[in-house]
């Protein structure tokens, strides 16, 4: 077994302690992702302040305050959780709110976790209510309280926890209770990547698979990742794949070019569920304004993913403006698919 990667709890549940890397079951996934902070590029400000608040931490002999970060998927919130562990030298256990069912799931881990240990819940918003009521005085008081028996013979007993820091992940703050928000004393909204920032993070990963880019590619590759690094790196390696056959292996701004073509990547990054959606505000709506559960239902798409995944690259380049009647093509938008726009008569 895997010294490094202690499985604990059923592989059903997917919860996993990690003395120091990732728990990813892609490899190189684990080894694209920066392990400190000195290897980790952009969100500057949230940096400074996890810095901070380590220094102090450490300084005072204390664990760190519940974390919550929130963001588009694959801006980091994993691997800034993996970077504190490391970085408070802790063991990490990550697990995911939809595989919190019972509040014996979550009672669980807790009562494993070890002193200033790190236990990381992606999608935290997707825990259950009942849940979720655990974690309040596990949170607040490092106390859970069971209860035996139902009726007049239920009896509670309280268990103390050790210090433990949790730190939650969210595509959703809004869906969060406010109890659940209030008790995380850290709160950061990672941003999209700079094409500069991102082009740092392509060549510090070409490095590391042992791919040679030019500037020119990695500035393309970079145009193309829609602000975020794991898309970045998923076709990096797309691309490397492309020059290594078509290409003698070179990676230049003509191999990446011809490869993102072939993996339906436009020159804005955006894929064909992206081009879909906006076509069907244009097409089908007239440019809009219409609402997201139309869209979804002429898409044949779930909102979530719509909302989660595909809008906030859409909203933050203006390519999709949201009013309170619904969503609306951008002028941008048109241009984009060299449409002409139509003025709507009422
Ligand atoms: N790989 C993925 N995200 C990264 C980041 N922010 N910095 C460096 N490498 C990364």
């Amino acid at each position: 077994m895997n010294d490094d990667i202690l499985s604990y709890s059923s592989e059903k549940k997917g919860i996993v302690t990690s003395k120091t890397t990732s728990v990813d079951t892609s490899k190189e996934i684990i080894s694209l992702r920066p392990i400190n902070f000195k290897e980790y590029i952009g969100q500057n400000d949230t940096i400074e302040t996890l810095k901070i608040a380590i220094q102090a931490a450490k300084m005072r002999e204390e664990p760190l305050e519940h974390i919550l970060f929130h963001g588009p998927p694959g801006l980091g919130k994993t691997t800034l959780s993996h970077i504190i562990a490391n970085e408070m030298g802790k063991d990490l256990t990550v697990t995911s709110g939809p595989t919190l069912e019972k509040g014996g799931d979550l009672i669980g881990i807790l009562t494993n976790l070890g002193e200033g240990d790190i236990f990381f819940i992606d999608e935290i918003h997707r825990i259950p209510k009942v849940v979720e009521e655990f974690l309040y005085p596990a949170m607040e008081d490092f106390s859970v309280d069971f209860v035996f028996d139902k009726g007049i013979h239920a009896r509670s007993h309280r268990y103390r926890l050790k210090q433990f820091v949790l730190i939650g992940a969210t595509t959703r703050v809004g869906l969060l209770s406010s109890p659940l928000r209030d008790r995380f004393g850290i709160f950061r909204t990672l941003d999209f990547y700079s094409v500069e920032q991102l082009v740092v993070i392509i060549k510090r990963s070409a490095a590391i698979l042992n791919t040679t880019i030019s500037d020119n590619g990695a500035i393309e590759l970079g145009k193309r990742s829609r602000g975020t690094p794991r898309i970045a790196n998923r076709l990096l390696k797309r691309v490397r794949d492309y020059s290594l056959v078509k290409s003698h292996g070179k990676v230049n701004q003509e191999s990446v070019r011809a490869a993102l073509e072939l993996e339906g990547i436009d020159t804005l990054g955006l894929t064909s569920l992206d081009r879909n959606y906006l076509k069907t505000i244009i097409d089908f709506y007239k440019g809009g304004p219409v609402g997201i559960e139309a869209i979804a239902a002429t898409l044949q798409e779930e909102n979530d993913t719509l909302v989660d995944v595909v809008e906030p690259f859409l909203l933050k380049i203006g390519l999709v403006l949201r009013t309170s009647s619904g969503r609306k093509a951008s002028e941008k938008a048109y241009k984009h698919f060299n449409l002409k726009l139509q003025k709507r008569h009422y």
